[in-house]
C-alpha cells in the first residue's frame, strides 16, 4: 500500500504510543511532517525525549514538536495547551536550533499551556529522593507537581509571564504551602537539589525563604521577552484549521504511562492516550481521522512499575534503575540477544536497539512483545498500528511472544470479578496488584536471521517475520499498517 492510500481522506492524523513510551514517535512525526501543514504536541513536557535523524545527524526534542525541522518549508509547529511548558527547556531547544542553522519562524505556543516553575522540579526531585514507599522513577522534570497544581487550581499558565504583577501574585500564592512543607526538610538537601543545572544552578535558592521570589520573577520575565511573539491561542488556531489543513498530532509518553489508562501509580501525570492528546490541542477525539498507535517489536520501560515480560525480572529492574549506559557497556559489552540467561538477553536487546533514555540516559528495562497489552491498548487508541524496531531482533534465533498471562497471585477482588491463582488473562488489566502477579505464557517462533533494514516492500520481508506479523494481527485484531526497519526516515514500509 502507498502513503497516499494510507492517508486517503485523512485531514487529522495522530501518532501515539501503545506501550510505555520510546517507541519511535519522533521518527514518525518527522516522517509524516512532509504531509502535514500543522504539527502539534498536546501532552507531557520535558519528560519526553523524541529522537529524529536528519542527514545522519541526531536531534532529541523534549518539548518542541518533532516536526520543527520542517519549519523551513513553512510548516507550523505548535506546543498545545495540555503541555507542561518549561520555558528554560524550550529556550535551550531554540538555542540548539539556532546553532544548527534551523529555523523556527512558525512555532506557536499555547498561551494557556501549563507553566513549569522551579518549585515543581524541586518538589519532584525531593519526593523521589525522600519517598520511602512509592518511588516512581520520574524524569525529575517537575511533571507530577505541575499537573498537581493545575488540578488543585493553584497553577500558573504561560500567559502569566506576560503580566508581571499577576505573575508575582500567583507565584507567591503557589509557593506558600510548598515553603511550609519544605521547612521540615533538611536545608542542605534542598540546596543540593536546587544547585542542579535544570534549576539554573542554584540561582533560585534563598537561605531565608528557600525560594528567591525576585530571582524567579526576573528569570521568568526574561523568558517572557524571548517567547512573547510565539504565544497565541493555539486551541482556537487548530479549531479554525481543522479539516481545511493537514494536522498531525504528536503524542508523548505511551498509553501505559497515562494517568487515566496506565499502570497507575507508575505512570506520568497527564493522559497520554489519544483522548488526552486531542484534548491537549483543543479538539475532540472525533476530529481525528486516523490514529496510528506505535508498538515496538519488543517493549521497554523506564523507571519503576510492573512489567510482566521483562527479561531478567526484578534483577533487570534494579540494574536499570541504579546503573548507567557506561556501566553497562563496560561490564556487558558482549551481551547476546540469544543468551539463555534472560537478564543478559535483555541487555543484548538493549545494546542492539540502543535503548538508553533520551531524557535521562537511563538503561531502559527491556522485555518481550506482550499481546495482552496490545489487546488492551486497542480498546483506547484503536487498531491501526505502526510496528517499529523490527530490525533490532534480526539476529535472534527464536522470537518469543507473550500471548496470555497466568495469574499467580492470591485471590483478588476486581469489581464484580474474583481473580484466582491459575486464571488465564488474554487482555491486560492495568491494576498493579494484577500486573505484578501475571506470569507470561509464550509462543515461540523461529527468527528470520537476516538483515532487513534495506527492505522497502512488505512482500520482500523474510517469511518467518511475515508469519509472526500475521500471528500478531490474527491474535489481537490490530492492523499493522506501517513497519519500521531502521532509525532513518527512509527505513519505513507501508503495507
Ligand atoms: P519516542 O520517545 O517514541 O520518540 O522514541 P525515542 O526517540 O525515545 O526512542 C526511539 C529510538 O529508536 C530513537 O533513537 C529512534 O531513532 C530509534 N528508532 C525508531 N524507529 C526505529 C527502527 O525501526 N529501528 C531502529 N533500529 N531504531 C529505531
Ligand atoms: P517519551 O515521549 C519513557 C516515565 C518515567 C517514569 C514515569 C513518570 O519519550 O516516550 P514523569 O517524569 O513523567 O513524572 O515520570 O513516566 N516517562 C517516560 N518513559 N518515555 C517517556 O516519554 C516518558 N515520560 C515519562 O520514566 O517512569
Ligand atoms: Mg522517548
Amino acid at each position: 500500500m502507498s502513503l497516499e492510500n494510507l492517508l486517503n481522506n485523512v485531514d487529522t492524523l495522530a501518532i501515539v504510543c501503545n506501550q510505555w513510551g520510546d517507541t519511535g514517535k519522533g521518527k514518525f512525526v518527522d516522517y509524516f511532517s512532509d504531509w502535514a501543514d500543522i504539527i502539534a504536541r498536546g501532552t507531557g513536557g520535558a519528560n519526553a525525549g523524541h529522537t529524529i535523524f536528519i542527514d545522519g545527524k541526531k536531534y532529541v526534542f523534549h518539548i518542541i514538536p518533532s516536526g520543527i525541522t520542517h519549519d523551513r518549508d513553512g510548516k507550523i509547529n505548535i506546543i498545545g495547551s495540555g503541555v507542561a511548558f518549561d520555558p528554560r527547556v524550550v529556550i535551550e531547544e531554540l538555542n540548539t536550533l539556532d546553532r544548527e542553522g534551523l529555523s523556527y519562524n512558525n512555532l506557536k505556543i499555547a498561551f494557556n499551556s501549563k507553566l513549569v516553575l522551579p518549585q515543581h522540579i524541586v518538589m519532584d526531585r525531593l519526593k523521589e529522593d525522600l519517598s520511602k514507599e512509592v518511588k516512581i522513577g520520574t524524569t525529575g522534570r517537575g511533571i507530577g507537581p505541575l499537573y498537581t497544581d493545575h488540578v488543585a487550581r493553584i497553577g500558573l499558565k504561560l500567559n502569566d509571564i506576560l503580566n508581571k504583577d499577576i505573575f508575582v501574585k500567583k507565584l507567591k500564592r503557589n509557593l506558600r504551602d510548598k515553603i511550609k512543607l519544605l521547612r521540615y526538610i533538611d536545608k542542605e538537601k534542598i540546596k543540593e537539589v536546587m544547585s542542579h543545572e535544570h534549576l539554573n544552578k542554584g540561582i533560585f535558592y534563598s537561605e531565608k525563604d528557600i525560594f528567591d521570589v525576585d530571582a524567579i520573577v526576573e528569570k521568568y520575565m526574561e523568558y517572557g521577552k524571548i517567547l512573547k511573539d510565539m504565544i497565541i491561542d493555539t486551541d482556537g488556531f487548530i479549531r479554525d484549521n481543522i479539516h481545511s489543513k493537514n494536522i498531525l498530532l504528536e503524542g508523548a509518553q505511551g498509553l501505559l504511562l497515562s494517568i487515566d489508562y496506565g499502570t497507575y501509580p507508575y505512570v506520568t501525570s497527564s493522559d497520554s492516550s489519544i483522548r488526552g492528546l486531542s484534548k491537549g490541542v483543543g479538539i475532540s477525539e472525533k476530529d481525528v481521522d486516523l490514529v496510528l498507535g506505535i508498538i515496538k517489536f519488543y517493549i521497554t520501560r523506564v523507571g519503576k512499575g510492573p512489567f510482566p515480560t521483562e527479561l531478567g525480572g526484578k534483577k533487570s529492574e534494579d540494574w536499570c534503575n541504579s546503573h548507567t549506559k557506561k556501566d553497562e557497556k563496560k561490564l556487558y559489552s558482549n551481551a547476546n540477544v540469544n543468551s539463555n540467561d534472560d537478564f543478559i538477553k535483555g541487555i543484548g536487546i538493549r545494546l542492539s536497539g540502543d535503548e538508553y533514555g533520551a531524557t535521562t540516559g537511563r538503561p531502559r528495562r527491556t522485555g518481550l512483545l506482550d499481546l495482552p497489552l496490545i489487546r488492551y491498548a486497542k480498546n483506547i487508541n484503536g487498531n491501526n498500528i505502526i510496528l517499529t524496531k523490527v530490525d533490532v531482533l534480526d539476529k535472534c534465533d527464536k522470537i518469543k511472544i507473550c500471548n496470555a498471562y497466568e495469574y499467580v497471585g492470591d485471590k483478588y477482588n476486581l469489581g464484580d470479578k474474583i481473580l484466582e491463582k491459575g486464571d488465564i488473562l488474554d487482555v491486560s488489566i492495568p491494576d498493579v496488584n494484577v500486573m505484578k502477579n501475571c506470569r507470561p505464557i509464550y509462543k515461540e517462533f523461529p527468527g528470520w536471521k537476516s538483515e532487513i533494514n534495506g527492505i522497502k516492500k512488505y512482500n520482500d520481508l523474510p517469511l518467518n517475520l511475515k508469519n509472526i506479523i500475521d500471528y500478531i494481527e490474527g491474535q489481537t485484531g490490530v492492523n499493522i499498517r506501517v513497519i519500521s526497519v531502521g532509525k532513518d526516515r527512509e527505513q519505513i514500509i507501508i503495507r
